[in-house]
C-alpha cells in the first residue's frame, strides 16, 4: 500500500491514502490545500467555494478539517460521484454541482472564502478572469489557489522546455511564476495579494505524489518522465492568496 505520510502536512495524514490516490487528477491535492489555508483565515460557518474541485477530496477536507459550508463546483466530474466521494469520509452537507468556471451558478457576494486547487490553471489567466471571480465573495472575501507553476517565465525563457512540452503541450503556458501572479492580480487594485509564492518542496512533492500513484496504479503515472527530467528546475506549485477589497 502506498504511503502518503508528510512531515509537512500532518492534517492530511489523517486521510486513507487509498481514498486519495483513487481520486487522483494531480498532485496531492491535500497537500496543496493545506499549505494553501496557512495563508487563509477559514472559520467555522463560513460559505466557501471550492472551484475546479474535481473528485471531492479538497471539499472533504475543507468542511472536516475548517468546519466551513463548503459548495464543490467541477466541471469534468459527475456531481453524483463527487458526493459519494465527499459521503466516504464521513462529511455531510457539502453541495457538489456541475458548474463552468466563466458561468458560476451563485449569487453575486455569496461567499467568504473561493479556493481553487491545481485547477485555476484551466480558466483563470485571462486579464478579466480575477474580475469576473471576486464577484461571488464578499468584501473582505479571500481567494486561495494552488496551481502549477514555474520558476521561470515560459515568455521569458523563449520556449516551452521539451520535457513539460512533452506531456502538457502548449497548455504550459498557463504556468506562471508566483511574480507573475501578484503583478496580474495587484495591478487590478481589486484585492489585496496576501500571498504569492512558489513552494520550495513542490517539485519533490509531486514527484513523490506521482511516485505513489505509479505504485498504487501498478504502473507508470504520466506526470514522472517529466519530473524527473525536470529534476526541480522549473516545476514547482504557486500557493497565492488575496483578499477582495
Ligand atoms: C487537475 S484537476 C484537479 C481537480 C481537483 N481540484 C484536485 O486537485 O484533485 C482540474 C479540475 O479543473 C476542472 N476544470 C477545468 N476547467 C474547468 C472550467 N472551465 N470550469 C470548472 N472546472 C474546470 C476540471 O473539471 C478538473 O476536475
Amino acid at each position: 500500500m502506498a504511503d502518503l505520510k508528510h512531515e509537512d502536512y500532518p492534517r492530511a495524514n489523517a486521510y486513507d491514502a487509498d481514498w486519495l490516490l483513487a481520486a487522483d487528477m494531480g498532485p496531492n491535492p491535500l497537500w496543496l490545500l493545506e499549505d494553501l489555508a496557512h495563508e487563509l483565515d477559514l472559520r467555522p460557518g463560513q460559505r466557501v467555494l471550492d472551484l475546479g474541485s474535481g473528485k471531492g477530496a479538497t471539499a472533504a477536507f475543507l468542511a472536516k478539517e475548517y468546519g466551513v459550508q463548503v459548495w464543490a463546483a467541477d466541471l469534468w466530474v459527475d456531481p453524483t460521484a463527487a458526493a459519494a466521494n465527499i459521503a466516504a469520509q464521513g462529511v455531510d452537507g457539502v453541495v457538489t454541482l456541475k458548474a463552468e468556471a466563466h458561468t458560476l451558478p451563485f449569487a453575486h457576494g455569496f461567499f467568504d472564502a473561493i479556493v481553487c486547487v491545481d485547477a485555476y490553471e484551466y480558466f483563470g489567466t485571462a486579464d478579466n478572469y480575477l474580475a469576473y471571480l471576486i464577484g461571488f465573495l464578499k468584501p473582505g472575501g479571500q481567494l486561495g489557489v494552488a496551481t502549477p507553476a514555474m520558476t521561470r517565465e515560459i515568455r521569458d525563457l523563449g520556449h516551452i522546455p521539451e520535457h513539460i512540452k512533452k506531456l502538457v503541450g502548449w497548455e504550459a503556458i498557463a504556468w506562471h511564476t508566483a511574480d507573475w501572479w501578484r503583478f496580474q492580480w495587484e495591478i487590478t487594485e481589486l484585492v489585496d495579494v496576501t500571498a504569492a509564492r512558489l513552494q520550495p518542496n513542490g517539485w519533490a512533492d509531486w514527484l513523490r505524489w506521482s511516485r505513489a500513484v505509479s505504485e498504487y496504479r501498478g504502473e507508470r503515472d504520466g506526470a514522472l518522465d517529466m519530473l524527473e527530467a525536470d529534476n526541480g528546475q522549473f516545476l514547482t506549485f504557486a500557493i497565492l492568496a488575496a483578499r477582495k477589497r
